[in-house]
């Protein structure tokens, strides 16, 4: 692609998955925080707005780590409680190209208070901060941009009111890659979260400061092509023919014919074009793409470095927790003999078909996958690669149980699909235990998030047990 000058901008929400976690995870989450912002900081961001999200490691924290970034943090409407002043900048000004952008924050106010530091704050609604920043930056700017955090109703709103905004950036937690929509004058768009996609817009500003679909520009476009289809035509009639013999082929002639409308309609239209952008009236256009950011797309090392990095000091810090939660001894609560999994070695006394199957499959290792990633100390990931979740049953939110489970846990084991089978254990009795695991079981571990791909009809076929045989 051809050089242009680039922005590289974000809504916000970006630090953290949610606005309330658990110590021990915050602990974890709060390094991954700062592996994202050296990410951001070395891809070279102008200008992040903060999210709700962005505050759950707290005030304090996101202050330390606007501090650190290369990128400035926005927010016009996070104001100190006392002074009423923005906490963070309400807007930046950038030149791109011969441009002049214009570039504002507004945090939304989804549970947005309620982070470590939030009694000194106060999330002011945006019609109170957004017309008088507007004004400002209207008459200095050429464009302008919002990022925002706001619900897409809300970023509907704003655009409704307020036409002198041209793009609004969102990123409301829900939401997945939405197209670029047009309200009032101002474009709408959102890239979706966990940072599976890269979006990216081309955008061809006008004097007009309006967005349209520009006719005369895919016209032309259009027109080009069909000259392009009628030279090839001519040049393979003239390697076929001889140079008599064309000066009486009729075909021949009619695409010369044809080749000298069109150009004539092309210089036409080239003309109407200029003088309309001349006179700026010219509206804006823009081309939207999402990159999908898949595995197999080339690594940029130094981001590597910052992630692996990261990764490594989320383990070493869980494992300090676990080694510090070992030491303490555990409240009653939390005694191995307690815990309402029983483990897959109990199962194995009586299920021998079933256990030796389940050993051959991802499950009964899931955990030594982690190992060998080194990140079996990483809280975002231990519930999902061993036994301790079924269906309401769970203790997989227990950071320090979590951290310390027995070995005969440490797998996604059978009561992770058949449930927990204590009783079942000692009854021997199959209306103690659940034997087809339904779809929402597996789903919540094979997430779309996680396994793209995953078909519970066929996934499920390939890790049901098998039956006995003959007799139990
Ligand atoms: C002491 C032996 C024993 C232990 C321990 C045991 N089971 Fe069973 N299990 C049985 C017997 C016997 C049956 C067959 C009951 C029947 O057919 O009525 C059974 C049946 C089942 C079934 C089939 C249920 C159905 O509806 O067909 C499943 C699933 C199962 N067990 C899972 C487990 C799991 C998981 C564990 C470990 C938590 C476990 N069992 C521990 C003896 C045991
Ligand atoms: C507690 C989380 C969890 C649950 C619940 C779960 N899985 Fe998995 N599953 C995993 C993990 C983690 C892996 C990858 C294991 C590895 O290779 O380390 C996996 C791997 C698989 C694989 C790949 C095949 C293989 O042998 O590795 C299949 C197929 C699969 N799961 C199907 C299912 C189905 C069907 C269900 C529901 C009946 C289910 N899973 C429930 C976590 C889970
Ligand atoms: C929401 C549940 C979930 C969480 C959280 C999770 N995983 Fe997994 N993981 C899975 C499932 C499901 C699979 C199997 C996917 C498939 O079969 O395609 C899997 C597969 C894997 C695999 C590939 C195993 C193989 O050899 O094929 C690795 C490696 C892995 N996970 C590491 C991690 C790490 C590291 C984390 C934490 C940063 C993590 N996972 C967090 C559910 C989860
Ligand atoms: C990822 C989910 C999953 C895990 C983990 C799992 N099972 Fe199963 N199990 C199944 C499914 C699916 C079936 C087949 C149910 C059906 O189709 O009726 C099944 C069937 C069974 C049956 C009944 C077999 C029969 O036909 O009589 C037993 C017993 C059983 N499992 C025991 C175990 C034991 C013991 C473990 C652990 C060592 C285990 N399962 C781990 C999913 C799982």
């Amino acid at each position: 692609m051809h050089q242009v000058p680039t922005l590289a901008l974000d809504g916000g929400n970006l630090l953290f998955k949610e606005e309330r976690l658990s110590p021990g995870l915050l602990q974890q989450a709060k390094i991954t925080a700062e592996g994202i912002v050296d990410s951001y900081s070395f891809m070279g961001y102008d200008a992040i707005a903060v999210g709700g999200r962005d505050l759950t490691g707290g005030l304090s924290f996101l202050q330390a780590q606007a501090e650190r970034s290369e990128f400035t943090w926005l927010s016009a409407n996070l104001v100190r409680k006392k002074t009423m002043q923005p906490i963070f900048l309400p807007s930046l000004v950038r030149r791109a190209g011969s441009l002049t952008v214009g570039i504002i924050g507004l945090t939304g106010e989804g549970g947005a208070l309620h982070f470590p530091g939030g009694d000194d704050a106060l999330l002011l609604n945006w019609r109170r901060v957004l017309p008088d920043l507007v004004a400002d930056l209207a008459n200095r700017c050429d464009l302008l941009v919002l990022l925002s955090n706001y619900t897409p109703d809300e970023n509907r709103e704003i655009a409704r009111v307020t036409p002198e905004i041209h793009l609004i950036i969102q990123s409301s937690p829900q939401s997945k890659n939405q197209d670029p929509e047009l309200a009032n004058n101002t474009l709408i768009l959102q890239t979706g979260k966990q940072g599976k996609y890269l979006g990216w817009m081309l955008i061809n500003w006008q004097k007009s400061k309006k967005w349209g679909r520009e006719d005369t520009t895919r016209e032309l476009a259009f027109k080009k092509q069909e000259l392009d289809g009628i030279n090839g035509r001519i040049r393979r009639i003239e390697r076929r023919e001889s140079r008599e013999d064309l000066l009486n082929l009729r075909s021949y002639q009619n695409l010369l014919a044809s080749r000298e409308n069109l150009l004539s309609e092309i210089i036409f239209l080239e003309n109407e074009r200029h003088v309309l952008i001349e006179s700026g009236q010219a509206p804006a256009t823009f081309e939207n793409h999402f990159i999908a950011l898949k595995e197999n797309l080339p690594e940029q090392p130094e981001v590597r470095k910052i992630v692996d990095s990261a990764k490594s000091r989320v383990n070493v810090a869980g494992s300090s927790q676990a080694g510090s939660s070992a030491t303490a001894s555990p409240p009653p609560e939390l005694q191995p003999e307690t815990l309402v999994f029983t483990g897959w070695l109990t199962c194995a006394l009586c299920h021998g078909p079933q256990t030796a199957f389940w050993k051959e499959t991802g499950h009964s290792s899931a955990y030594q996958t982690l190992v060998s990633e080194e990140q079996q100390f990483n809280l975002d990931c231990l519930p999902c690669h061993v036994t301790a979740q079924y269906k309401e049953t769970l203790i997989s939110s227990n950071d320090v149980l979590l951290l310390s489970l027995p070995p005969h846990l440490q797998q996604v084991g059978c009561e992770v699909c058949h449930g927990t089978g204590k009783k079942h254990a000692a009854s021997q009795n199959r209306s103690d235990i659940s034997r087809k695991p339904d779809e929402a079981v597996c789903r919540r571990c094979h997430t779309p998030e996680r396994d793209e791909n995953f078909n519970y009809e066929n996934d499920i076929l390939r890790i049901a047990c098998p039956a006995s045989g003959s007799g139990q």
